[in-house]
């Protein structure tokens, strides 16, 4: 079996962005190591497989780039939640705050079934804020959310609080 890669070499941090006294764990350093971004979609593919996930939701922007393989490689339904104004259909809002500021997010109101077994990924958790709307808006169609997905966690910021006891998995951890 082959090592696994300390993924968090390949996480930048930029202090003060994008506004002061937030230090920036920016993921593009490891979307540039094709190794490492394709060991980030097989350990979380091998976490889900046998969880028979039948959709996965997530976030744009940085949300869509982990979740996309990874509903491919389990054979999920790839749902995307957007900002404001940008899905045509019926849409269905969640008003929520960051930890640098505060947005909206939408879903399809078609998108999801009460059947349906779903996973939530994000790139990064910090004050749960975002997942917590992604959380509502999965609930909001009487979906089960199996689990929450994440590259990095701010554990430092308590997320988890705000997940209501929701399975989490995270590969990068700063306490
Ligand atoms: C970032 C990140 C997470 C969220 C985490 O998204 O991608 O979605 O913040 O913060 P929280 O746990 O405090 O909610 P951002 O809203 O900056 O959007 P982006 O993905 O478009 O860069
Ligand atoms: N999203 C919310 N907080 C963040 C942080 N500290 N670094 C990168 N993305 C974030």
């Amino acid at each position: 079996m082959t090592e696994e890669l300390d993924l968090k070499k390949y996480i930048r941090e930029i202090p003060d962005f994008p506004k002061p006294g937030i230090l920036f764990r920016d993921i593009t350093p490891l979307l540039a190591e094709p190794k490492a971004f394709q060991e980030v979609t097989d350990r979380l593919t091998a976490y889900y497989r046998e969880k028979q996930i039948t959709a996965v939701l997530a976030a744009e922007a940085r949300g869509f780039i982990f979740a996309a393989p990874l509903a491919l490689a389990l054979g999920a339904r790839f749902i995307p939640i957007r900002k404001p104004g940008k899905l045509p259909f019926e849409t269905k809002a969640f008003h929520y705050e960051l930890e640098y500021g505060s947005d909206s997010l939408e879903m399809h109101t078609d998108s999801i079934h009460s059947d349906d077994r779903v996973l939530i990924v994000d790139d990064l958790l910090a004050t749960g804020g975002t997942i917590a709307a992604c959380i509502e808006l999965a609930k909001h169609s009487q979906a089960e959310v199996v689990s929450c997905a994440f590259l990095i966690e701010l554990a430092f910021l308590n997320g988890r609080e705000k997940m209501n006891g929701c399975d989490v998995y995270s590969l990068i951890h700063y306490d």
